[in-house]
C-alpha cells in the first residue's frame, strides 16, 4: 500500500511517500505507527486510546475528516493530511490551543445546585447523545463559520453547552443562557456537516439549534436576516 502523508515542516506543507507491507485491512493509526516504527521515526502524530476513546487522531484520510483509530486503510494508496480550521505544529499535529480557549470561554460545567437533585431516566435521555462526544474536534475541523474565521464558539463547544444546559443538577440557570450569548450561535448556518462527520454520531446542530431557540424566546439574541435581502 502507498501512503502519502502530507507534513507540517514549521515553514510549510510538503508531501511524503511511504510503501507499507501491512496486510488485511490495518487502521490508519496501525499504518501511521508502522511508518514510525520501521521507517521514518521523526513522522510525528497524535494518538493514544486507540478505541475511539480520547478523541485525539482525527485526520484527513483521503479528504475526509475522520479518527485514524476506526479507519481502515484499503486499497491500493490512501492520503493522510493534518485536520482544517487548525493551526498546524508538526507534520500531522495541529494545536488545540484554540479549542482549549473556547471551552473555558463557554464555561460549560456544572455548577452544582446546593440541594440533593434527582435525575431521571427522562433527562438523562435528552442529552444521552451529547456525552457520547469524545472532544476529538472533528465536527469544528468542518464547519464553515469557523473556516471563515467567524467569531462563533463552534459545534464541539456547544455541545457541551448544551449538555450542561439540559442538565437539572446545574444551578446557573439564566445566568448560564446570559454567558452563551458570546459564543454566537447564530453565526451557525445549519449544513449539518457537524451532524455527517461526527464520529459518535453526537448531532452537533441538533444541539445548537435548541440552544438558539431557548436564546431568541429570551430576546437574548436576535435571528439573522440576511438570507431574506431579497424580500426588502
Ligand atoms: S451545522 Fe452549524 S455548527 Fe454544524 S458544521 Fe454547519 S455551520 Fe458548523
Ligand atoms: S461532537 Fe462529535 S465530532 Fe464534535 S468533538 Fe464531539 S465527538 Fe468529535
Ligand atoms: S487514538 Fe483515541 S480516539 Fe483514536
Amino acid at each position: 500500500m502507498r501512503v502519502k502523508i502530507k507534513r507540517f515542516t514549521g515553514e510549510g506543507f510538503r508531501w511524503d511517500e511511504f510503501e507499507v507491507p501491512l496486510e488485511g485491512k490495518p487502521t490508519v493509526l496501525e499504518v501511521l505507527s508502522y511508518i514510525k516504527e520501521n521507517i521514518d521515526p521523526s513522522l510525528s502524530f497524535r494518538a493514544m486510546c486507540r478505541a475511539s476513546i480520547c478523541g485525539t487522531c482525527a485526520l484527513k484520510i483521503n479528504g475526509q475528516h475522520k479518527l485514524a483509530c476506526n479507519t481502515r486503510a484499503e486499497g491500493e494508496e490512501i492520503t493522510i493530511e493534518p485536520v482544517d480550521n487548525s493551526k498546524p505544529i508538526k507534520d500531522l499535529v495541529v494545536s488545540h490551543e484554540e479549542i482549549y480557549a473556547l471551552l473555558k470561554k463557554s464555561k460549560a460545567w456544572i455548577e452544582p445546585k446546593e440541594e440533593k437533585v434527582e435525575v431521571s431516566q427522562r433527562d438523562l435521555l435528552k442529552t444521552s447523545k451529547a456525552w457520547d462526544c469524545i472532544l476529538c474536534g472533528i465536527c469544528n475541523n468542518v464547519c464553515p463559520p469557523l473556516a471563515e474565521g467567524k467569531d462563533f464558539g463552534g459545534p464541539m463547544v456547544l455541545t457541551r453547552v448544551y449538555k450542561v444546559l439540559e442538565d437539572p443538577r446545574d444551578g446557573k440557570g439564566d445566568i448560564r443562557l446570559g454567558e452563551i450569548v458570546s459564543l454566537n450561535v447564530q453565526e451557525c448556518v445549519h449544513c449539518s456537516n457537524c451532524n455527517l462527520f461526527c464520529p459518535k454520531g453526537c448531532m452537533p446542530e441538533r444541539w445548537i439549534t435548541l440552544i438558539e431557540g431557548k436564546l431568541l424566546q429570551r430576546g437574548l439574541i436576535r435571528k439573522q436576516m440576511d438570507d431574506f435581502g431579497f424580500l426588502g
